[in-house]
């Protein structure tokens, strides 16, 4: 924004030339505005002549400035040299700006005081100056994730207190700089624990000089660098050690035996390389957890027996290594095992598990050996094992055994659940936090360099990474309400990579202090992440919503003069700012109009298959909608707003407006309305048609009329229910999601069943709606971006809820509580009971549905016999099964609702309405509603009520 800069540069001057400056050192001030002349995005309250009082991210003592701290503010343009006249200055944080561009300038080196220097994942390239060398007080230094190259300078070596050095994720070459004569280097850095240099471009070999006794390293990270020659076996005489990873380079020989004496290691990675030889025995490696050496040249004969003594072992990891001969099946038995992965390698005979292994185990993936047999007592659960390519998969009609199947591991679907509570629409861009208040995180990624575990499917890992992260900003007084972590990955370099959304507490946004506090705490290691995470970093989303510029207080002259200087001149930037951002709208426009993949569908190739919905614009539905008035909002789910509206022939609709998080990609929005035109079962409200327009997706249903069953049961709509026409509700609702489940192709899982979602139509035929945008089975194996725990409490699958597995059967249980909500008509969770727990327990102490009966519905007509109503209830406590597995099928659950019907004497292929006189009544509108004397279904009132023994 050049304008605001203007008039802000104008207030400057005047305020400068006006107003003494006190406070100050002169010096300071200046340096900081002539900053300012290379910076874009400064913070609105940086004018006045008082840094030291007024500035955000500044901070004094002494009237000098101390620190500069900016990380995710926006911040972008140059670093100046003028940043070395800051003579005292201690910390300096512009992490996380990717609009920070140019190199480092040399005069950094001045800055004689400063202690920290954090430029994480900004855009900062050219060399890392030599002049870094002089920073002799430098605790920290973090220059990973931009584009540095050319050498680690040895001058780093003069940092004699350096703790910290991380330059990884650059693309830094040439050696690893050692000392030799007056030549420095990073083997005099004795202080550093962590040398973190991985992912550059780094070659030659790693010197022995490199390490000693002396050093006191914990983290030694080359990982995916240029590296040639042997590992020096000086390596073993860092006693420290917990961490080393040498991984995706091109080491050959020997690994040395020396290395055995790192007995504090716990993840080793050598992987990648042309490692040769024997692998010496690292028993005495005792905390050693996570041990990857795949692909590698080894000679191995025989599985390594002391590999069964390695008690902290999680993750083993051997792929392609020539080991040949059995594993041991005591091997599996070591208590913390997880994974095991020994692809591609010579191993033979019969692949024997034993009985008492390991209870965290999860994949055995012993692809391409020469395994014959599998002797797994009967079933090894919660264990995939992988035997593709093993001559015990080759043999006739073992191809559909599970473990002979190609399958790949399904990404993991982690999302930090919603905190008890059901989170309403946000408005565009707000997102609900986990206590369910709609307001704009702060986002980012966190990458763990190293963690010691691989079972990513246990969510434990990101429930205490969550608690703690909340517990650490509230301690430290950051306005944090709550965290949120999803999409845990392993990417390439083998980091474990989570997405995090930290929600503001008391406002709706952060300001620049809350996003640069909350990202130097990250980046600073300030935070200890708990126990197994290893090493972090932090790279932030660029965060828009600091909200609108204010100027502070400053002197009033100040603000006279430069409101007239700036007026006439702000008029004519606010006309500016007109233009650019109608061009901006065009501009944007005319890119949603290039990504649109429907653009030319009336032309050749992606036509779409749909059949019979219509293409409406932004226009049509605003219009139908009188402009999406409030008068004719209908609901409200977690996707967006629903509306009612009116053809232009009459018929009605009902749009589903996707909010802008719960929007799709533009082909996956097409790939689901084909979908959803596909299609059509009477107990499913069809699709009319869809608007993908003007950066809006929605889609259009057929509207129906006598609104949802929930509205029924509270009594809203007036009609009554008896005990027959519950039962074909039930079974309406139950085939249409068999339909869903077994039929439409491919197989959509709702994910949203509750009994506001089950319309009834003019017949009180169910109907069930707002399976648009819902998750289509095969999505789940390959996609984890969109998916996150979906749902509404009370009726959400506690099981799905603790596993983020979908599977049909999570819809199962959602009907299984409108089953019980239809009987009972009470909110699945009122006054604090949650209805599928109290009608458990009444059903378990009684043995009998004796105790039922003060939960039924009252207006159900209790006085008749309600014939079937024991099976109905037993049916229902199936479908709410705890395990999915014991849940039936949504068939047999069709099957046994339509015996209910028969055995109550009603037919339940007939439709109903047809067989009465007076359905037309309320069609016509009458107010007399037809169910509220008697049912339809003659048979289904007995002559003389009277409630059985059940
Ligand atoms: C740096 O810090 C030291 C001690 O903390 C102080 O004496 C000195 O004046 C500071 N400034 C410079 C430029 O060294
Ligand atoms: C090492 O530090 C000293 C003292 O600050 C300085 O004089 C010298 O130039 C530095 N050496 C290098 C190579 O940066
Ligand atoms: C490492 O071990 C080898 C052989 O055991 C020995 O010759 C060498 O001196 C050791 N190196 C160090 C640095 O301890
Ligand atoms: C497995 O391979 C080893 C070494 O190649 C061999 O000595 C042994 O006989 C094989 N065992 C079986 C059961 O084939
Ligand atoms: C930024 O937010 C914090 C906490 O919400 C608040 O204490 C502080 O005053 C705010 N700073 C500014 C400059 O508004």
């Amino acid at each position: 924004m050049m304008g605001g800069r203007t008039l802000v540069f104008l207030l400057l001057v005047c305020n400068y030339l006006l107003v003494a400056v006190a406070q100050t050192a002169t010096e300071d001030l200046t340096t900081l505005r002539s900053l300012m002349d290379t910076w874009q995005n400064t913070p609105p309250n940086w004018v006045g002549s008082d840094p030291c009082n007024d500035w955000d991210g500044i901070k004094c003592t002494n009237s000098h400035v101390i620190s500069i701290s900016l990380a995710s503010t926006g911040l972008a343009g140059q670093l100046s040299g003028d940043i070395g006249s800051l003579s005292e200055l201690e910390t300096l944080d512009l992490s996380n700006n990717k609009g920070l561009t140019g190199s480092l300038p040399q005069t950094i080196g001045n800055l004689k005081n400063l202690s920290t220097l954090m430029l994480v994942a900004c855009s900062l390239n050219g060399p890392i100056p030599e002049e870094i060398g002089n920073l002799r007080e430098l605790l920290f230094l973090s220059l990973n994730a931009n584009k540095f190259v050319g050498q680690i300078p040895a001058s780093i070596g003069n940092l004699s207190k350096l703790r910290w050095l991380d330059v990884s994720d650059n693309q830094l070459g040439g050696p690893i700089p050692v000392s030799s004569g007056s030549k420095l280097g990073l083997d005099m850095l004795y202080n550093a624990k962590h040398f973190h240099c991985g992912n550059n471009k780094l070659s030659g070999p790693i010197p022995p000089k490199l390490f000693s006794s002396k050093m006191s390293l914990i983290h030694v990270l080359f990982e995916s660098n240029q590296l040639s020659g042997s590992i020096p076996s000086t390596l073993g005489l860092v006693q420290s050690l917990e961490l080393v990873r040498l991984d995706s380079n091109g080491l050959s020989g020997p690994v040395p035996s020396n290395i055995s004496n790192l007995v504090n290691v716990q993840q080793m990675y050598l992987s990648s390389n042309k490692l040769s030889g024997s692998l010496p025995n690292l028993a005495a490696m005792n905390f050693l957890s996570y041990m990857d050496i795949s692909n590698n040249s080894f000679n191995l004969w025989d599985f390594p027996s002391w590999l069964s003594t390695m008690q902290s072992l999680t993750t083993l990891k051997m792929e392609s290594t020539q080991l040949q001969g059995q594993i041991s099946s005591s091997f599996f038995n070591l208590p913390n095992l997880q994974t095991v992965v020994l692809k591609r390698n010579e191993l033979n005979g019969t692949l024997d598990i034993g009985s008492s292994y390991s209870s965290q185990l999860r994949l055995i993936d012993l692809q391409s050996n020469k395994i014959e047999d599998l002797d797994s007592n009967g079933g090894v659960p919660k264990v995939k094992i992988i035997l593709k390519g093993n001559p015990i998969c080759e043999e006739n009609g073992m191809a559909s055994e599970n473990y002979c199947s190609n399958s790949q591991p399904s990404d993991i679907l982690y999302k930090t659940p919603f905190n008890n509570c059901e989170p309403g629409a946000c408005s565009v861009e707000q997102l609900p936090s986990p206590n369910c208040q709609c307001s704009y995180p702060f986002t980012g990624t966190l990458f763990f360099r190293a963690p010691s575990f691989s079972d990513l499917e246990s969510n434990t890992h990101y429930t205490t990474l969550e608690e703690s992260l909340v517990h650490f900003f509230q301690f430290h007084h950051l306005p944090v309400d709550s965290v949120s972590l999803s999409h845990p990955i392993k990417d390439s370099s083998q980091y474990l990579v989570l997405s995090l959304q930290v929600f503001p507490s008391s406002q709706d946004r952060f300001n620049r202090t809350g996003t640069s506090s909350i990202d130097f705490m990250l980046n600073n290691q300030i935070f200890t992440p708990p126990q197994g995470f290893g090493p972090f970093y932090f790279r932030a989303d660029t965060y828009g919503h600091f909200g609108s510029v204010k100027i502070s207080k400053s002197s009033n002259i100040g603000i006279i003069i430069g409101a007239t200087v700036g007026g006439s001149i702000l008029l004519v930037l606010l006309l500016l700012a007109g233009v650019y951002a109608c061009f901006q709208k065009k501009r944007a426009e005319r890119a949603i109009d290039h990504n649109n993949p429907f653009r030319r569908w009336s032309s050749e190739s992606g036509v779409p298959q749909l059949k019979g919905a219509k293409q409406f614009s932004f226009e049509e539905i605003k219009k139908c909608t009188t402009n999406f008035s409030k008068a004719n909002e209908i609901g409200t789910g977690g996707y967006g707003k629903v509306y009612k509206g009116t053809l232009p022939n009459g018929q009605l609709i009902a749009i589903k407006r996707a909010l802008k998080e719960s929007m799709q990609g533009a082909f996956e929005f097409k790939t689901e309305i084909e979908l959803l035109s596909r299609v059509h079962h009477k107990n499913l409200a069809s699709l009319v048609g869809f608007c993908f327009d003007k950066g809006e997706q929605m889609l259009v249903y057929e509207y129906v009329p006598n609104g949802s069953l929930k509205d029924t049961l509270s009594g809203r709509s007036g009609f009554k229910l008896d005990w027959i026409r519950r039962l074909k509700i039930a079974l309406g609702t139950a085939r249409g999601l068999a339909y869903l489940h077994e039929h439409a192709n491919p197989p959509i899982i709702h994910r949203d069943v509750k009994s506001n979602n089950i319309l009834l139509d003019e017949r009180l035929n169910a109907k069930v709606a707002d399976f648009g945008l819902s998750k289509s089975m095969v999505d789940t194996e390959k996609d984890h971006i969109t998916t996150q725990v979906k749902g509404t409490m009370g009726y959400l699958d506690p099981e799905y809820y603790m596993s983020q597995q979908l599977t049909e059967k999570s819809d199962v249980y959602s009907f299984g509580v409108v089953l019980l909500e239809l009987i009972t008509a009470r909110k699945p969770i009122e006054r604090g009971k949650y209805i599928v727990k109290e009608i458990k327990s009444a059903v378990n102490k009684k043995k009998d549905l004796c105790g039922l009966y003060e939960f039924l519905d009252p207006t159900m007509d209790l006085g008749s016999t309600l014939i079937g109503l024991e099976q109905y209830v037993s049916l229902a406590m199936k479908c709410v099964e705890e395990s999915g597995s014991d849940r039936p099928p949504m068939s047999n659950v069709v099957k046994e609702i339509e015996n209910l019907l028969l055995l109550a004497g009603a037919n339940p292929n007939a439709e109903s309405a047809s067989t009465s006189a007076s359905y037309e009544d309320i069609s016509k509108g009458s107010s007399r509603h037809p169910y509220s004397n008697d049912s339809l279904d003659a048979g289904a009132v007995l002559p003389n009520p009277k409630i059985e023994p059940m």
